[in-house]
């Protein structure tokens, strides 16, 4: 029985690296339209000049005085080769409600290499397009695309979105403009320190993808005491086992010493508002210094950390094929010992394959109050009339189910329940990137 949940683990988690690869770059059918207006003979530096004023807003660098003096709050990462409409009301999403706003910055990891190329060939100059002119051209689309998401445009407007291009042949991505493989560039180590952040970025960021929406406006400071926030995962017994037993095989499996956490009974959870598995990656809020830490303590062959420097830590990664980073961070960083929220409080952060609700109804008799109080603690913001408790009522009166601060793509797990008066009240951005045949059902459900 056991092997054959963890059979069925492992075809669950290769099934998701398709899913994750077709949603990264196919999924969208309207993808920004570059900016291609060159004219024929003006050359500026060798270069085409446009008629266009380039105020595009967007750099490698932040523009904004706030930011350069006092540090991002917080910084949102989206790594995209191709910026589509639906990436810019994911980018809508968090603009408009991560907190505080003003000092909330936007990092884009994306290419060029497709639009330089389109630019040479539609250029009558003879000189190479460069680096920079494409990067402008980017840069500028996505301005111009920037008009219908008013609060994402002023973030470019303030400075506070910069660009850079993704260096897809350090971290064995597939090609320049399709990133495939992504999970290798989140276990780099190189992926969290300096090659890919500035000064002024956060250590506790926020990874955004295609894929997933922020609901509603939340207060980053409440979380930032963990080294990882995701939406949970069922802690069915697959699952249970998957990670104890990953963690004995990166230790060869010799873990005397080490041994991994037990995961807490469903009593214990009740009763001491114990971990469960924490989580999914595809929308997650992660300390950059943890993210170190576990790729030095557990470097797998993807870590960028030479042979020697391996060879002398603790753990080795022996990934299996389709282990997906977000199952890797969640083994090593829960066996480190890392800052985690339970499972419940993960919950209110994020839904992917259960809601709030659901949980709790694994894990009965987590009472009112106790829901309250952590509802309390971990919605909380300085910025809203509502408060959270009076809004996680407000959703328990409407005997519907909770929703969480985000979703990353829930509907492939159940459908019915997303194009309903609920979500939109509470969630109304996710009507940009729900697919339109999930838009289809009515059912209202729990
Ligand atoms: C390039 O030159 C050809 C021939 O003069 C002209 O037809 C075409 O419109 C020009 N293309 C651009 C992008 O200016
Ligand atoms: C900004 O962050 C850097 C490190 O990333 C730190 O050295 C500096 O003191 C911070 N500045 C402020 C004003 O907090
Ligand atoms: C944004 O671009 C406009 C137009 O070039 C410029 O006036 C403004 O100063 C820029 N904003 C920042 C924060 O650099
Ligand atoms: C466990 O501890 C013993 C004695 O302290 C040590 O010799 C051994 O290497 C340790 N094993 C691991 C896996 O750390
Ligand atoms: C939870 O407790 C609050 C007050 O403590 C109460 O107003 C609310 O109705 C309770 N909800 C349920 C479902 O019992
Ligand atoms: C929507 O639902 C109806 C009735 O169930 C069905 O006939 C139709 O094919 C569905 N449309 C889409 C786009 O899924």
């Amino acid at each position: 029985m056991p092997r054959k949940d963890v059979v069925f683990f492992l075809y669950f988690a290769a099934w998701f690296v398709v899913l994750e690869n077709k949603g990264f770059f196919k999924q969208q059918e309207v993808v920004l339209t570059y900016h291609r207006k060159v004219p024929k003979t003006n050359t500026n530096h060798g270069q085409p000049k446009d008629e266009i004023q380039r105020n595009y807003n967007i750099s490698h660098t932040y523009a904004n005085p706030e930011i350069i003096s006092s540090n991002c709050s917080l910084t949102v990462v989206m790594i995209e080769p191709k910026l589509t409409e639906q990436s810019l009301w994911v980018l809508e999403s968090a603009a408009a409600n991560v907190y505080p706003l003003h000092r909330t910055c936007f990092v884009i990891k994306t290419s060029i290499c497709k639009v330089k190329q389109e630019l040479q060939e539609n250029s009558n100059i003879t000189k190479s397009i460069t680096d920079q002119y494409a990067f402008e051209q980017v840069a500028y689309s996505i301005k111009e695309s920037s008009i219908a998401h008013p609060k994402f445009l002023e973030a470019i407007n303030s400075g506070r979105v910069r660009m850079n291009v993704l260096d897809y042949e350090h971290y064995d991505l597939k090609s320049c403009d399709n990133f495939e493989g992504i999970s290798k560039l989140f276990l780099n180590h190189d992926f969290w320190g300096n090659k890919e952040y500035l000064e002024q970025d956060s250590d506790f960021i926020l990874n955004l993808q295609n894929d997933g929406i922020i609901c509603r406006p939340f207060y980053v400071d409440n979380w930032r005491e963990f080294a990882y926030v995701g939406a949970p995962w069922p802690p069915k017994t697959y699952l249970r086992n998957e990670m104890p037993d990953s963690w004995s095989r990166f230790h060869d499996g010799n873990v005397a010493n080490i041994s991994f956490p037990l995961f807490p009974t469903e009593d214990e959870i009740r009763t001491k508002h114990e971990f469960g598995p924490v989580g999914n990656g595809g929308i997650s809020m992660r300390s950059r210094q943890w993210m170190r830490k576990a790729t030095r303590y557990c470097p797998t062959i993807y870590s960028g950390l030479s042979e020697d420097e391996r060879k002398v830590a603790p753990c080795k990664g022996n990934l299996d094929n389709g282990f997906l980073e977000d199952m890797f961070f969640a083994t090593i960083l829960r066996g480190m010992g890392a800052p985690l929220p339970t499972l419940f409080e993960a919950s209110l952060f994020g839904t992917e394959l259960r809601t709030p609700n659901e949980f709790l109804d694994v894990y009965r008799n987590i009472d009112n109050g106790t829901q309250e109080e952590f509802t309390a603690k971990r919605w909380y913001s300085p910025y809203t009339e509502i408060g959270p408790v009076e809004l996680y009522r407000e959703m328990q009166e409407s005997n519907m189910f909770t929703v969480s601060l985000t979703f990353h793509k829930p509907w492939i797990f159940r459908h019915g329940v997303w194009e309903t008066p609920h979500t939109r009240k509470y969630c109304p951005y996710f009507q940009y990137i729900l697919p339109e045949k999930e838009k289809n059902y009515t059912t209202f459900s729990k």
